[in-house]
C-alpha cells in the first residue's frame, strides 16, 4: 500500500476535543475545520488577474475550543510545546510563536470588523502536510476565522472571510499571496473544483465527479528556503512586465505583447511575462478540456504549465522536476493523464491526474523511483474535492 490515507474529519474532531480536555480541562463548545488545497492548473497567476483551478483536499486543520472567561486566547497544538497565550481586542502585532501570527492576523481582521472577541482555549490538530505547497497556512487562517464565527455567533460572507484570511497572510506572515489558497479553503465543495476568475474575484464551482479520474498528490518532502523572498520577487517581476506592456490587466495582454517587448523588457521579466500570458491561456483551455472530458488535451496543458514554471518562472526545483518526470515516463499507457508541480513551488508537491484503476500502481512507481534517486520517501496520496471551511 503506497497511498497515504486521510484521517477522517470525525476522528480529527474527536482528537482535537480530547486534546482540549487534556490540555485545558474543558469540553469543546465549538469545533471548526478548514482544508488545504491542491491546484490542478493556473499557477502564479492568481495575483495577475488570471484563472486558477484548485480544489479543497480532504486534509484538514481542526480546532476545538471553549470560552475561558478571560481576555486571552490560549492555543495549544498537537505538535506539543507551550500553549500560545494571545491577547485579544488589542492591536495585534507580529510575534512569537511564529505560527500564531496567522491567528493574530485573523483576530485583527475580526477586530477591524468591530467584533469584540471572547477569551477562549483552543486545541489545534492537522492532517494538512506542512511546507508541502498544500496551503496549510490558508487552512490555519480559514479554520481560525470559522472558529471565531462560531465563538462570536456571526457568519461572514464566504468571500469576505477568504479576503480577511488573505489579508492576515499579507500583514502577519509578510507573504504577498494571491487569493487562490484562501478561496479554495473557504469555498471548497465535494466533487467541485473552485475555478476562480481572479480579476472579478468570483469562484465558479466546476463539477469534478468522474470516478474513473484520480488526483494524486506527491509531497517531495523538500522545502527550499528562499521561498518567501522568491515569491515576492516573482510577483514583482510580473508587475514590471505588465508595466512594460502598458496595459491595465494581464487579461488584456497577449503573447505578441510580450514577444514584441522581449529585448526591452530584458531577462527575467520577459520570461516571467511569457509564463503569465501562457498560463492564463492554458488554464482557460484546461477548464474547457475538463468540461468535455478531453484528457488528450488536458495532459499536454499540464505538462506545458510545469515546463513554464520550471524554465520561465523558475519556481520549480530538481525534486519537483524529478517527480513530474517519473509520472510523465509512466505515461498515458500507464494511466497518467498529466503531471505538474502545484502551489508556490521551491519544493512542495506535484499533482498527477490519472486513471483511478491504475492510481495505486502509479503511486507505487512514483514512490519507488523517487526514493531510488533521492533517498527520500515521499508522501503520496489521492484526494477528491472536499468540503471547505465549516463548523462541525
Ligand atoms: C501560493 C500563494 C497563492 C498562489 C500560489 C501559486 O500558494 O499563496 O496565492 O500565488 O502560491 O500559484
Amino acid at each position: 500500500m503506497s497511498l497515504d490515507l486521510a484521517t477522517s474529519l470525525s476522528d480529527l474532531a474527536a482528537d482535537a476535543s480530547a486534546g482540549l480536555k487534556e490540555q485545558f480541562g474543558c469540553d469543546a463548545s465549538v469545533v471548526a475545520a478548514a482544508p488545504g488545497r491542491v491546484n490542478l492548473i493556473g499557477e502564479h497567476i492568481d495575483y495577475c488577474d488570471g484563472f486558477v483551478m484548485p480544489f479543497a483536499i480532504d486534509r484538514y486543520i481542526v480546532m476545538a475550543a471553549a470560552l475561558n472567561g478571560t481576555g486571552q486566547a490560549r492555543v495549544a497544538t498537537a505538535l506539543g510545546g507551550e500553549p500560545a497565550i494571545l491577547e485579544l481586542n488589542v492591536p495585534q502585532q507580529v510575534g512569537t510563536p511564529k505560527w500564531a501570527n496567522y491567528l493574530r492576523g485573523v483576530f485583527q481582521g475580526f477586530q477591524d470588523r468591530g467584533h469584540h472577541l471572547p477569551g477562549f482555549d483552543a486545541f489545534i490538530i492537522s492532517s494538512v502536510p506542512g511546507g508541502a505547497g498544500l496551503s496549510s497556512s490558508a487552512a490555519l487562517e480559514c479554520c481560525m476565522a470559522t472558529l471565531l464565527e462560531g465563538l462570536v455567533d456571526t457568519v461572514l460572507d464566504t468571500k469576505e472571510k477568504a479576503l480577511l484570511c488573505q489579508k492576515a497572510e499579507h500583514d502577519f506572515a509578510s507573504v504577498p499571496c494571491g487569493i487562490m489558497d484562501q478561496f479554495a479553503s473557504a469555498f471548497g465543495k465535494p466533487n467541485r473544483l473552485v475555478l476562480i476568475d481572479c480579476m472579478t474575484g468570483e469562484p465558479e464551482m466546476v463539477p469534478f465527479e468522474n470516478p474513473d479520474l484520480t488526483v494524486l498528490i506527491a509531497n517531495t518532502m523538500v522545502h527550499h528556503e528562499l521561498s518567501d523572498g522568491g515569491y515576492a520577487a516573482r510577483r514583482k517581476n510580473t508587475e514590471e512586465g505588465l508595466a512594460a506592456i502598458g496595459k491595465k490587466s494581464w487579461r488584456d495582454a497577449t503573447a505578441a505583447d510580450v514577444e514584441s517587448r522581449w529585448t526591452s523588457m530584458g531577462d527575467p521579466v520577459n520570461r516571467r511575462s511569457r509564463h503569465v500570458v501562457g498560463e492564463i491561456a492554458r488554464t482557460i483551455a484546461a477548464a474547457e478540456a475538463l468540461a468535455k472530458n478531453d484528457f488528450e488535451a488536458l495532459g499536454p496543458l499540464m505538462a506545458a504549465s510545469h515546463d513554464s514554471l520550471r524554465d520561465d518562472f523558475e519556481v520549480s526545483c530538481k525534486e519537483l522536476d524529478l517527480m513530474v518526470e517519473i509520472a510523465r515516463a509512466i505515461g498515458r499507457s500507464g494511466g497518467v493523464i498529466g503531471a505538474r508541480m502545484t502551489g508556490g513551488g521551491f519544493g512542495g508537491s506535484t499533482v498527477t491526474l490519472c486513471e483511478s484503476r491504475k492510481a495505486e500502481a502509479i503511486a507505487a512507481t512514483m514512490a519507488e523511483k523517487y526514493k531510488e534517486a533521492t533517498g527520500i520517501t515521499p508522501q503520496i496520496f489521492a484526494s477528491r474535492p472536499s468540503l471547505g471551511a465549516h463548523l462541525m
